[in-house]
């Protein structure tokens, strides 16, 4: 191709790109243009490699004018693309409505787990009366489980379908009791008054009902002239402050190896007052924890010498509170983890 043709068409390359940038009106087609005139492979970008074809004196001026017609261009487009982009604005501006009183979106935020919460409100029921909290270990001998808690080899509570075993010694603690002796060893001879909180663990068939993980709340309370009277007080304040100023409730004479005599306390049931519904099986009253003067034998295992001082003890299930409380009909929610379950709460 001769050298003067390479200019013309040149030429007709700039004329063609600007007359059909005009008629560009939105972003897309924008983009069709450019890699159609100034793309890689434009007519604009690859008339170098036709130079041979033109005659040396023309070799120059076809460079020049290729940069010429580049840079018109160029320049052309970018004020295109100016122009587009203000008609967008002005558009969105002109269409697009928005409502400055509608109220935001509330970010979500985390919650205390309600079994946590739970713990949380017990703490504080017991610390207002005195009590300390007293953290005691998981793991345990099967001395501090069982033997120094008066359960002899043969009782039910040994059994070993209700207790994971780790070595032949070590057992998960099936309930928060072993702590009264870790408190008392720490503590003997001064008075004490502990609370004892804790994940509990029982070799169960998992169920609505039963869970092989569970919080029990222990009570611990040592010193000269404790009396069943003691008990009584501080456990009836306990259950006004969780269930209201006019809950009643009652005590019913049990057993369990670790306290002389034993108790179980009721609550009228909260859900018919009394009358006798599902929940409470008919009967108006709410079983919520075991308790009784601590047995001789366990304050001596504690280092208390038993003629000299008393104490009393219970212990309650936190889960087993609040699915009466809240009317959960699966036990198993509460470890689940689903946020569905902990968001109501
Ligand atoms: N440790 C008992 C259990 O797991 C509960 C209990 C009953 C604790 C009576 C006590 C108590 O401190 O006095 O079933």
């Amino acid at each position: 191709m001769a050298g003067e043709e390479i200019l013309t068409q040149l030429e007709e390359i700039q004329q063609k790109g600007l007359q059909q940038l005009q008629g560009v009106q939105d972003e897309e087609s924008l983009q069709s243009w450019r890699s159609e005139f100034l793309g890689r492979k434009a007519p604009v970008m690859t008339v170098f490699s036709k130079m041979g074809e033109a005659s040396k004196e023309l070799r120059p001026l076809i460079g020049q004018k290729a940069n010429e017609v580049k840079a018109a261009l160029e320049k052309a487009l970018e004020v295109r693309t100016n122009i587009i982009k203000q008609s967008a604005l002005e558009r969105s501006l002109r269409e697009e409505k928005l409502d400055v009183t509608l109220p935001g979106r509330r970010s979500a935020v985390g919650r205390l787990h309600p079994s946590t919460r739970n713990l949380r409100n017990i703490y504080s029921i017991f610390a207002e009366m005195g009590f300390q909290v007293y953290i005691s270990p998981d793991v345990e001998t099967d001395d501090y489980n069982f033997g120094l808690l008066n359960i002899p080899k043969h009782h039910p509570a040994r059994d070993m379908w209700d207790t994971f075993w780790t070595t032949d010694d070590l057992v998960l603690r099936t309930h928060t009791s072993p702590g009264q002796i870790h408190s008392m060893r720490e503590n003997a001879p001064d008075p004490i008054r502990f609370i004892l909180p804790g994940m509990c663990y029982r070799y169960e068939q998992v169920t609505a009902r039963h869970e092989i993980q569970f919080n029990q709340v222990e009570a611990i309370v040592v010193g000269r002239n404790i009396t069943f009277a003691d008990m009584k007080g501080t456990l009836n304040t306990f259950a006004r402050r969780m269930f209201g100023e006019n809950a009643r409730t009652r005590l019913r004479p049990s057993y369990f190896p670790f306290t002389e005599p034993s108790a179980e306390m009721d609550v009228e049931c909260f859900v018919c007052g009394g009358k006798g519904c599902q929940i409470c099986k008919g009967a108006g009253w709410l079983e919520i924890m075991g308790c009784g003067m601590i047995n001789p034998i366990v304050l001596q295992n504690g280092g208390y010498d038993p003629a000299v001082y008393s104490g009393f003890a219970a212990g309650l299930g936190p889960e087993r509170i609040a699915l009466l409380r809240y009317r959960i009909d699966d036990i198993r929610n509460f470890w689940a983890n689903d946020v569905r379950f902990l968001e109501q709460f």
